[in-house]
């Protein structure tokens, strides 16, 4: 016998937001939304943009820095783009940096300081894609777009115990997603579904005795709703290798030079570093910026970016005080050092080229 399950209700999950919604930076709470507070849209976009890849509890303190010293989106399009990838270096995917800093100048320049409020006119921006400008859609404007990320694909793929794997469940969801949507308070109800996926919705061992849902759900009668959303198997990364090198003068100062703006990890600063390549030398010393004592450092240091791993080896050496850097270089004493705008990897590359790691 078929089992039937009553439709998901978007007041069920509303009225759990009310109560349980987390406290968040950027979020305007239920009660304050009924009583007519709406978020900026300048606090909106800037969270999702950073939210992209990256977890809540990493973006929170990136965040109230960033509000802090761009308050608003006029004063972030005055900002140097610099500036925005020191402040944003260590959050990752540095292309959304770089199209922050382009958005905010659309949005003073070609807006007048206005975020625009329709999902149209806000994928028009640089770096909003059809995620986000929903998402901004919603939350700052109250419009009824059908806001899906990883959060709500793994909430729909439960309910409805969806086959499919992803990414070609992709337009199941939506329209699922869609048909759920209330036209009351839809910005709350995106919220909540993302609440719901990050806390009791979760990858592992969901908490599905405490969801306002539990009865809706398809996944959760055949105890199976840990095993969705169903995946389709993903290609093996390669490993690519590669060589730092980590130049230490007198007085503590290390020699970095910044990256190309176009590519990966496009106009961040960096320890001088060789191509990376599957076969590429990881002990070619022809390959340094300068002429000096290298020395190898014990472990090499491994990152994994969205394609590829990568593993350095990383080589320090001690520099005399009147070695100048090579042009495109800079020497970073200790004091400037935490404020470079330096990438993750990069970050550990230099920890070990110091010996902090
Ligand atoms: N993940 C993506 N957007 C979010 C938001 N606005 N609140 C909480 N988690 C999120």
């Amino acid at each position: 016998m078929t089992q039937r399950f009553p439709a998901p209700q978007a007041e069920t999950l509303l009225r759990w937001y009310d109560r349980h919604a987390r406290t968040l930076p950027w979020r305007v709470s239920p009660d304050d939304r009924a009583r007519g507070v709406m978020p900026e849209p300048y606090r909106v976009w800037l969270s999702e943009i950073m939210l992209q890849q990256t977890t809540v509890a990493a973006v929170k303190a990136y965040f109230q820095a960033f509000t802090q010293k761009w308050p608003d989106v006029m004063s972030l399009a005055g900002a140097d783009e610099d500036d925005v990838l020191k402040a944003w270096a260590g959050l990752g995917y540095y292309s959304r940096a770089r199209n922050l800093k382009a958005c905010a100048d659309v949005v003073a320049g070609e807006h007048g300081g206005r975020f625009p409020e329709t999902e149209e006119g806000l994928r028009a921006l640089p770096g909003i894609g059809p995620y986000t400008a929903a998402a901004i859609a919603a939350i700052a404007f109250d419009r009824p777009a059908s806001v899906v990320d990883g959060n709500v694909e793994r909430v729909i793929s439960r309910i409805h115990a969806i086959e499919t794997p992803l990414p070609q469940a992709k337009p199941e969801i939506r329209e699922r997603t869609a048909e759920l949507t209330p036209q009351t308070r839809p910005g709350d109800f995106a919220q909540a579904m993302m609440d719901l996926g990050a806390t009791l919705c979760s990858p592992r061992q969901p908490a599905c005795a405490l969801c306002p849902w539990t009865d809706a759900c398809r996944a959760r009668a055949s105890g199976t709703a840990e095993t969705f959303p169903r995946k389709a198997a993903k290609a093996a990364k390669p490993t690519r290798r590669g060589m730092a090198f980590v130049a230490v003068r007198d007085d503590g100062a290390v020699l970095l030079r910044q990256r190309p703006r176009k590519g990966l990890l496009g106009g961040m600063s960096e320890p001088p570093t060789s191509v990376w390549a599957p076969d590429a030398a990881t002990d070619d010393l022809s390959l340094a910026p300068l002429q000096l004592n290298w020395r190898q450092c014990l472990a090499p240091v491994r990152h994994t970016f969205t394609h590829f791993h990568l593993e350095m080896t990383v080589w320090r050496a001690a520099a005399a005080a009147d070695v100048a850097a090579p042009d495109g270089h800079w020497w970073s004493t200790p004091e400037a050092l935490g404020g470079e705008a330096l990438p993750t990897v990069m970050k550990k590359a230099v920890a070990a080229g110091l010996g902090k790691d």
